[in-house]
């Protein structure tokens, strides 16, 4: 019984992300990329330096996720993986233009993107899924507060565009997380809880330092956006290993 729902939530998911890519192609044409950018240095430096390394972030190619997804044995949800993939493909690409369209050069590497690759093979897809869904928290607030408080009308669209995949995003990690953890005994639930916890404040602090002077440039106080990306954390937390 609970196998049959888990299926059918995740034929949902399938659904979803197919339909989006409608919604996505009307969003992304209606973006005035071609329009020439008059942000202010002040502002268009920091902008640049944190796109960059969001723009990295965003364009990994889910081999690992993929493989770890295919092996769980669910079709359903290995299509849903897929598609999901393939929006986390586009928002690179959309970073990338946004990149071309502030005058700035992609980031090729970065340690944090290399480090978080060789852990992410150590883990099973349960744990990589934890540590996924705290980038996603973290997407929310970050281009959230793009969306509302970005510079230009660019900046603001791309950002909207963004954060409304990555609500649904959010739910689809949480979705498999909950089913995932359904038959874990509460010392199974602790543990991961904590190394939860952790990862997401750890990750939080980081985010919020490294992208602090775009964040002070907007006007979002750091210490507001850690507390909002742990509000939506804790929620999600709560909803994937509470009983
Ligand atoms: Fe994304
Ligand atoms: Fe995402």
């Amino acid at each position: 019984m609970a196998a049959m729902t888990q299926q059918v939530a995740f034929a949902s998911w399938v659904d979803h992300f197919r339909k989006n890519e409608q919604v996505h192609a009307e969003t992304d044409a209606a973006i005035p990329f071609d329009k020439p950018c008059e942000i202010g240095e002040a502002l268009r430096r920091p902008l640049i330096d944190s796109i960059r390394r969001f723009q990295l972030g965003e364009s990994g190619d889910g081999e690992q996720l993929l493989r770890k997804a295919a092996r769980a044995g669910d079709t359903e949800y290995w299509q849903a993986a897929e598609l999901f993939v393939a929006e986390e493909q586009q928002h690179a690409a959309l970073l990338l233009r946004l990149l071309g369209y502030l005058g700035g050069q992609p980031m090729r590497k970065h340690w944090s993107d290399a480090v978080f690759v060789r852990l992410r093979r150590l883990m099973g897809l349960r744990t990589e899924l934890m540590v996924l869904a705290v980038a996603e928290v973290v997407a929310l607030s970050y281009y959230g507060g793009l969306a509302g408080a970005g510079p230009d009308p660019v900046v603001r669209a791309v950002a909207a565009r963004i954060v409304a995949d990555e609500h649904p995003h959010v739910r689809f990690q949480r979705d498999r997380l909950r089913a995932g953890f359904a038959d874990a005994r509460p010392p199974t639930r602790a543990v991961a809880l904590a190394f939860w916890w952790l990862t997401a404040i750890g990750a939080t602090t980081v985010v919020a330092v490294d992208h602090g002077r775009l964040l002070d440039a907007i006007g979002y106080r750091r210490t507001r956006f850690i507390r909002d990306v742990l509000a939506d954390f804790a929620t999600l937390a709560a909803a994937v290993l509470r009983r």
